[in-house]
């Protein structure tokens, strides 16, 4: 059972609710001067982020498409980046759209810097970035992220998404693996 491989929870699932509908309401209320012909386009980063986009968009009541990329950054077992990577197309047009990257957690920055310049580079009108998890180190706190679920201290995360080798990313909370789990 993958709760055996825990040795604390950071986040539960009630606080990841909670902190969940506030987000949505706040990005809903700045994006809710968008006009009928302003397109609002999700971008979410695979894998990690299926969870946390699922329930981000059900509290943002706008009109919006979901496009998802695929940056590659943790190649199996490592647990420090190496370099982002696109490698799942992003959407070809994306002039003059408004852009929300969303993602898991923002560790090294790599991946979020290199959408955001990708998109920019696409002459989208705005982008911007939601993380769920946020760590504390200086590389994430430099990275420029408007929406913050959560700041939490620099250790391996799993759960609610976020994996390690793959495996973990069902647990319904964000939780550090036990040393011998890793
Ligand atoms: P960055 O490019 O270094 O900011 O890394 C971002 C990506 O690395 C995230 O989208 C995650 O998929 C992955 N990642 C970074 N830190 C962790 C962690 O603590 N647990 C699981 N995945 C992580
Ligand atoms: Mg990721």
């Amino acid at each position: 059972m993958v709760h055996e491989d825990i040795a604390n929870v950071l986040q539960t699932r009630e606080q990841i609710a909670i902190r969940i509908h506030e987000l949505g309401g706040q990005i809903s209320r700045d994006y809710q001067m968008l006009k009928a012909d302003d397109e609002l386009v999700i971008i979410p980063v695979l894998t990690g982020s299926i969870i946390f986009v699922a329930d981000l968009i059900r509290e943002i009541p706008l009109k919006m498409r979901i496009s998802l990329v695929t940056v590659s950054s943790y190649p199996q077992t490592a647990t420090e980046s190496v370099g982002a990577k696109i490698v799942g197309g992003l959407p070809p047009d994306l002039a003059g759209k408004h852009v929300l990257i969303v993602d898991d957690i923002l560790d090294s920055g790599g991946t979020i810097q290199l959408l955001r310049k990708e998109i920019t580079r696409r002459n989208a009108q705005t982008v911007r970035v939601c993380v769920l998890l946020r760590k504390n180190i200086d590389s994430a706190l430099q990275t420029p992220c408007e929406y913050i679920g959560f700041d939490i201290p620099d250790e391996y995360v799993v759960g609610y998404g976020l994996d390690y080798d793959n495996y973990y990313r069902n647990l319904p909370h964000v939780a550090v693996l036990k040393k011998d789990a890793l």
